[in-house]
């Protein structure tokens, strides 16, 4: 081993052991930004110390060296202008589209070092294999986050696209690159199979995501972010790459816990969302769920709120996807420092698939400055509902849906916030419209509850001015 590649082993071995703090420290969210900053210090170790050593390797090269210098640049500015100015709400279809930039990456890498091998003789199978893999799982998470992007961002509509007979051209096409990837390895030399695969699993991408309703889309982003740390896994492994390989197998490994998680406590499988079928529209209609309209209901105005909050010696606040549609974090934690200084005690229920992406709600209470020990975890929070005078539910609707204690729903068996359990309730939202399981939700009827029907920023704002009068009195 020259000292050149004993020098970048070491590097390699720092940024790999930078990435796995940093992602442990990912793990709670107050140590999370800590956790990320410490993996893009071991990122910039590891792309640093391979772009150095590819520059050495190809000595005075100048077209190797633009075209790095020129991709790194336009990469990393498209990459800190994105991400410092995406929305919250917008943060999935970032990384939808980040994952497409991944895949299609270690695709192309494949595709590179397969024709490297074109020149001169075949290439082993330790390297034709996980070229082929890394070409199959590359183009397929490119389509597939795109069109998954496109769905998040609503340039697709959300419902899931099905055509009779897409089984059958499914099995087809998948059936057309299997054979393309075989005969890849088995002629070795003949980049024409490598094409077929190409085109056949970016294909198949495409029809594995369109069938997906919107609703159901982030956890394909999250498998498709498992399937882009596989593709660079594959992508290490061709091009004997140690940091592609730990990086990879990290992504993989990451990526494949989240979207089993994020099924579990959605109550789905894996295999029941990639076969759709399910999912709603997040569009708020005019039209009541099936046996709930408003004559069912209590309703409250803002004053009628303020009362009850000021009035209160605990409060429980349960954040939902609505507070996040509404972006109303500011307003909540407002509303909460405001009963905090009155004597009340304010703490947040925060449930694990409450919004639309795992932590979300997390992240935007941080945002306004919540402080993470006022956010209380699924079973922290229930403990709590027992002897807390008013629940007050915010955009929030599945996540505090008692029927998910009873057989027979879309929701059964799913881990909820006991909202219901709390001496009183209240509800912001605009109305009795369903969330994203699609079913109607019988704490709304519970005569115990009040519904202020509001957008949650607006109807927050009036609560704050209508408490502002009650405590200052
Ligand atoms: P949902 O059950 O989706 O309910 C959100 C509610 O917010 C809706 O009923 C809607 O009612 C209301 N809303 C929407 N915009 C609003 C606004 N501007 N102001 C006030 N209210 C508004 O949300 P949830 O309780 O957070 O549950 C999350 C659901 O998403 C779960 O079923 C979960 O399985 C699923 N899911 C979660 C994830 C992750 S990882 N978090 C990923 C995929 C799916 P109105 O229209 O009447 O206002």
């Amino acid at each position: 081993m020259t000292d050149l590649a004993f020098l970048v082993g070491v590097t390699y071995l720092i940024a790999a052991t930078l990435f796995v703090v940093g992602l442990h420290k990912m793990r709670a969210p107050s140590t999370a930004r800590r956790g990320n900053r410490i993996s893009a210090v071991g990122m910039v170790i590891a792309v640093g110390s391979t772009v150095t050593f590819a520059l050495i390797d190809t000595g005075g090269d100048v077209l190797a060296w633009t075209a790095l210098v020129l991709g790194a640049g336009v990469g990393a500015s498209f990459g800190v202008r994105r991400s410092s100015t995406v929305k919250m709400t917008d943060i999935p279809q970032l990384i939808s589209v980040f994952n497409a930039v991944g895949g299609g990456a270690a695709a192309t890498i494949a595709i590179a070092d397969f024709l490297h091998y074109r020149t001169g003789d075949s290439p082993p199978l330790t390297v034709s294999i996980p070229v082929v893999f890394g070409v199959l799982i590359g183009s397929l998470t490119f389509s597939g986050s795109l069109i998954a992007a496109g769905k998040l961002q609503g340039l697709i509509p959300g419902q899931p696209i099905v055509f009779p007979g897409a089984r059958v051209l499914n099995l087809g096409v998948a059936g057309v690159a299997a054979g393309a990837g075989v005969l890849a390895i088995v002629t070795s030399s003949h980049i024409e199979w490598l094409l077929v695969l190409l085109v056949g699993a970016s294909i198949l991408g495409i029809l594995m995501v369109l069938p997906i309703g919107g609703a159901d889309a982030p956890v394909i982003v999250s498998l498709l972010n498992a399937f882009t740390g596989l593709a660079v896994a594959m992508a290490g492994f061709a091009l004997d790459n140690q940091a592609l390989i730990i990086a990879g197998a990290l992504v993989g490994a990451a990526g494949t816990i989240l979207t089993l998680e994020m099924a579990k406590v959605m109550n789905r499988s894996v295999p029941s969302i990639v076969l759709g079928g399910f999912g709603t529209s997040d569009t708020a209609t005019d039209t009541p769920v099936d046996g709930q309209d408003l004559n069912d209901v209590r309703q409250l105005t803002a004053d009628d709120v303020a009362l009850q909050l000021a009035y209160a010696h605990q409060v429980l606040i349960v954040p939902g996807y609505g507070l996040a549609a509404a972006q109303a974090q500011h307003e909540v934690a407002e509303l909460a420092k405001l009963l905090t200084a009155h004597g009340v005690k304010v703490r947040y229920a925060i449930h694990p698939v409450a919004g639309r992406m795992p932590g979300q709600m997390n992240v935007l209470l941080a945002e306004a400055d919540v402080p993470y020990t006022q956010m209380l975890q699924l079973d922290e929070a229930n403990t709590a509902f027992d002897t807390c005078d008013v629940a007050l539910v915010i955009g929030a609707n599945d996540v505090c849906n008692p029927d998910a204690r009873e057989p027979g729903n879309a929701v059964s068996g799913m881990p909820i916030l006991d909202a219901d359990h709390a001496k009183s309730v209240v509800v912001i939202k605009r109305s009795m419209n369903s969330g994203y399981a699609g079913v109607s939700n019988p704490l709304f009827t519970d005569p115990k509850t009040g519904m202020f029907f509001s957008d949650a920023k607006k109807g927050l704002a009036e609560i704050v001015v209508a408490t502002k009068t009650y405590v200052a009195a």
